[in-house]
This record gives structure tokens, C-alpha cells and sequence, in this order.
């Protein structure tokens, strides 16, 4: 089947980068030399978040934040608001990472009202799932996502569904430095978009439509393989997106 899929690539800076250093980055990434058929989005710390917004602002480089809380606002201490990021400019958030849900304790149904909150405040989510190496071994990779898809997507419309962008991360190549084979993705990959239709989130075509990432341990020397499988539409980069050389050579698969 054909895809109408544009590739995105995706960098997630995590807890990284100054705002000076940022804007260096950022800089670097826009003026590249990179391919214009593929979308390009980066994720600075919120602390970066303005400063980046301003220089992307003219290009075609997206912006995203890393997280968010579900409420507009009030007394809710050291929490940012889908406002405050649609306010900056920020057109996507990623969601329900596997650090937010592993290191902060993130569950299914918070994530799921942040993906909700964000669609409403005119974001795009990009929800992360993925299963351990424990999880992996004892073959419970459906049911993990099953219940990743089904708590995060919880209550939204089909057409809604179709404008979250899903991130696979299996938990164990996340900065491990340890990639799926491209076959383990393309499988997995394969698996969500029938899910997708299986547990009634949304139809075939909107299946077809929606946007899967890889992520885990994505790196240039690794990114043609990743993106020439079928199912995989873009990845999400954490450790390979600091630097430009490295995250162009990615932009370049
Ligand atoms: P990594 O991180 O590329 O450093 O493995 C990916 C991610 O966590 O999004």
C-alpha cells in the first residue's frame, strides 16, 4: 500500500541543552543542509522552549514540548499548561514517554487526559508506548500496548485518534544504545496500526493515516534501515538529536 504518510523526524533534547546552547542547535539544524520532504520537529526543555520558538518561527522546522498538564491552569506548582505551550507556539507535545511513565510514575489515565487536553488546546500529541525487555521476554507485547492505546486514547473520537501521532519506544532501546532491527519494528509497527482498528480507536483508513514513530537508540549510521519499513513513518530521537551532524545525517536517511 501506498502511504500518504509524510516521514517525520522528531528531537527530543529531554534535560539538555542552555538556552544559548539551544539557539546554537537550532540554528544549525534550520540552516543545514537537509532533505524538504520529510517534516522536522525539535523538543527543547522549557526553559528553551521561547527562545527556540522565535527561530523556528520562519522555517519549516516544528517545535514541540516534552510534557504538559492537563489543566489550563492554576495551583498546580511546577506544571506548564497546554495554553502557555499553544501560547509559545508550539504545535506538537509529546506524551506519556516512557521516563514521564517510568522515573515520574505517569499512568495510563493522566496521559490520557493530557492527550485529550492537548487536542483541545490545538496540539498534537505524540504518544509514546512500549514495552520493557521483562515484558518483551515473557510475550506480552500485545497486551502491553493494548492497554497503552486503550488508556491513552481513551474517550477520543476516530478522526481525533487520527491526529495523534504514536511514538513505538520499546523501553529497553531507549538510550541503551540498543536498536530494534528493523524487523522488530516493522512488526510492531504493523501490530499498533491493527490494534488501532482491532480495539475500535478508528477505522482502516484512518488507521492508514496515522503517523508511527520509532524510537530507541536512532542514530544516522541506523536510520535508513529503520525508515525503509513500511510501517515505520518517522522516528523520535533523544540522544543522536543534540548534535546538528548527527541529527541532519538522521533528517538526510
Ligand atoms: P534515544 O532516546 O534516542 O537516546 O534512545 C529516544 C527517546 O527517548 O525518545
Amino acid at each position: 500500500m501506498t502511504s500518504t504518510r509524510t516521514p517525520l523526524i522528531a528531537g527530543n533534547w529531554k534535560m539538555h541543552k542552555t538556552v544559548a546552547e539551544s539557539e546554537s542547535l537550532v540554528r544549525d539544524i534550520i540552516n543545514g543542509d537537509r532533505r524538504k520532504d520529510v517534516d522536522v520537529l525539535v523538543a527543547p526543555p522549557f526553559t528553551s522552549l521561547h527562545a527556540v520558538a522565535r527561530l523556528v518561527d520562519t522555517s519549516d522546522v516544528g517545535l514541540a514540548a516534552q510534557n504538559m498538564h492537563w489543566e489550563k491552569q492554576g495551583a498546580y506548582t511546577g506544571e506548564v499548561s497546554p495554553l502557555m505551550l499553544a501560547d509559545l507556539g508550539v504545535e506538537f507535545v509529546i506524551l506519556g514517554h516512557s521516563e514521564r511513565r517510568h522515573i515520574f510514575g505517569e499512568k495510563d489515565e493522566g496521559i490520557n487526559r493530557k492527550v485529550i487536553s492537548a487536542l483541545a488546546h490545538g496540539l498534537k500529541p505524540i504518544l509514546c508506548v512500549g514495552e520493557t525487555l521483562e515484558e518483551r521476554r515473557a510475550e506480552k507485547i500485545y497486551g502491553v500496548l493494548e492497554a497503552q492505546l486503550l488508556g491513552g486514547l481513551s474517550g477520543l473520537q476516530p478522526d481525533e485518534t487520527a491526529r495523534v501521532t504514536i511514538a513505538y519506544e520499546p523501553v529497553w532501546a531507549i538510550g541503551t544504545g540498543h536498536t530494534a532491527t528493523p524487523d522488530q519494528a516493522q512488526a510492531v509497527h504493523r501490530l499498533i496500526r491493527r490494534q488501532l482498528i482491532d480495539l475500535s480507536l478508528c477505522n482502516k483508513d484512518l488507521a492508514n493515516r496515522v503517523r508511527i514513530l520509532y524510537g530507541g537508540s536512532v542514530k544516522a549510521s541506523n536510520a535508513t534501515e529503520i525508515m525503509a519499513q513500511p510501517d515505520v513513518d518517522g522516528v523520535l530521537v533523544g540522544g543522536a538529536s543534540l548534535s546538528a551532524g548527527e541529527f541532519l545525517g538522521i533528517i538526510n536517511f
